[in-house]
């Protein structure tokens, strides 16, 4: 019997994360022999076993059984090893910025070094972590001339496509998001598109350069960071006038060319509150972009001024955040809204609890908060409830357990207005 694997062709996948599993899992699926690589030790563990080490991603756990039983996945802690066995090799290890914003590129020089010594002469590398425009090109494609003594272009191929797809529904979005691919040249591009057709099959935009592809997810993110901020201009101003901003939302966006986004407590995450930066470092520093950071970032502390209006001192009080998730239905606490309030409310010497359904109470713990049950009794206890992500729990949760209660603000008006202050309880939206 002729053994299909020996036919098939190898792709290296360097970066096991969320996105880089899911990946590999798909391309193991799809007709490709894939070598994974991660620093994480435990990550590599799990995978050569046939197991996804990441939960709540639908579909994953059986493309990782299967690519397992298939003996089409497997995975090293040997970078250098799995891109010396392959002709593709997908780059998705995460570029982060610091905590002054700073791009801080330590994991992925890392991981480009490692590909540079492993590369062999005719392979392509496509990079996939969202990249500030250029940096493909001229960071890690040169690092790599540098390190292998191989010809960019000549001597192995590059290649750029952003990775656009939501945690929660990666599969998913995978097959159905169309996939921005840039080249080098055209046989870069070539070899790219002809990569993403077999291994993903999902319909491609071509453009004309590396820079465009980066450019376009980090203008997709800014986009959304600017309109978010919008928004919550309009929210603050919408209550000096004592409007309704969801009114005012609803009956504008029935204009085919009105889209205007949702206010809220803060945008989290490790895409909107970061990849603004990767413009303002590199000299968009002026402008829009840099004040849609401040607004959306502004907007914890402004939630508590709100509630100080209406309470008074904090000191003492009992605050309960819901949701330590940046946003609903999600286990991601990266850039979480709820870090600043936790670290305002705290300056302010009120008594913080975090609840999060997703999250077990060590688990919290470790985000230096106080995890609390809303089962317990000590709701009863709670003075001031702060939402902030809205996972599907909390449209169930009766306030009539928060018999001291003074007040609920609601960071993403989503909980049941009349039904809070039927019980005497004040209720503040945001916009609201
Ligand atoms: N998670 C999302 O929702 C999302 C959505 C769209 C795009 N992205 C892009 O995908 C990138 C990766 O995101 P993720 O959620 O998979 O990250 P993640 O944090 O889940 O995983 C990153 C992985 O990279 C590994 N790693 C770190 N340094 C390495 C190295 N030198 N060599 C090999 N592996 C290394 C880590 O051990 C980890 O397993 C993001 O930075 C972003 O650009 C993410």
């Amino acid at each position: 019997m002729i053994d299909q694997r020996t036919s098939q062709p190898n792709a290296a996948v360097v970066g096991l994360g969320k996105i880089g599993l899911t990946l590999a899992a798909v391309f193991a699926n799809n007709g490709y022999n894939v070598f994974g690589a991660d620093i994480n030790e435990d990550v590599v563990t799990a995978v050569n076993q046939g197991k996804s080490p990441i939960k709540n991603e639908p579909k994953l756990d059986q493309l990782v059984l299967q690519a397992h039983q298939n003996q089409t996945l497997s995975a090293t802690s040997l970078t250098a090893d799995a891109v010396a066995k392959s002709e593709i090799i997908i780059v998705i290890v995460p570029v982060f910025v610091d905590i002054q914003n700073n791009i801080d590129y330590q994991w992925m020089d890392q991981a480009v070094e490692a590909i540079a010594k492993g590369i062999k002469q005719g392979s392509l590398v496509i990079f996939e972590t969202t990249l500030s425009p250029g940096d493909t090109r001229n960071r890690f494609g040169r690092k790599i001339e540098e390190v292998s003594r191989l010809k960019l272009g000549e001597d192995f191929h590059l290649a750029y496509s952003p990775e656009r797809v939501y945690s929660n529904q990666i599969i998913q979005d995978l097959a159905n998001y169309p996939k921005v691919v840039g080249g080098l040249d055209e046989k870069s591009l070539e070899l790219a598109s002809t990569f993403y057709k077999k291994a993903i099959g999902c319909e491609l935009i071509e453009v004309s350069s590396l820079e465009t592809a980066e450019f376009s997810k980090v203008a997709e993110c800014v986009y959304r960071d600017v309109n978010i901020a919008l928004a919550n201009e309009f929210a603050k101003f919408a209550e000096t006038k004592g409007i309704s901003i969801s009114e005012v939302i609803t009956a504008s966006n029935s204009q085919p060319y009105s889209h205007i986004h949702a206010p809220g407590i803060g945008v989290g995450g490790h895409c909107i509150p970061i990849y603004p930066y990767f413009f303002i470092h590199k000299g968009l520093d002026r402008g829009l972009t840099p004040i849609a950071r401040r607004m959306n970032d502004g907007m914890a502390a402004y939630a508590i001024g709100k509630v100080e209006d209406r309470i008074g001192t904090l000191k003492d009080k009992n605050v309960l955040i819901l949701g330590l998730s940046y946003r609903g239905n999600v286990k991601e606490a990266t850039k979480s809204t709820t870090l600043l309030l936790m670290e305002q409310l705290q300056e302010k010497k009120a008594n913080v609890f975090v609840n999060d359904p997703h999250f077990a109470e060590s688990e919290v713990q470790k985000y230096g908060a106080d995890s609390l049950s809303l089962q317990g009794s000590f709701v009863s206890e709670v003075d001031i409830v702060i939402l902030q992500a809205f996972h599907e729990e909390y449209s169930t949760i009766d306030f009539e357990n928060f018999r001291n209660c003074k007040l609920v603000l609601d960071g993403r008006n989503k909980l049941n207005k009349e039904e809070i202050t039927r019980l005497g309880i004040k209720y503040e939206g945001i916009g609201e």
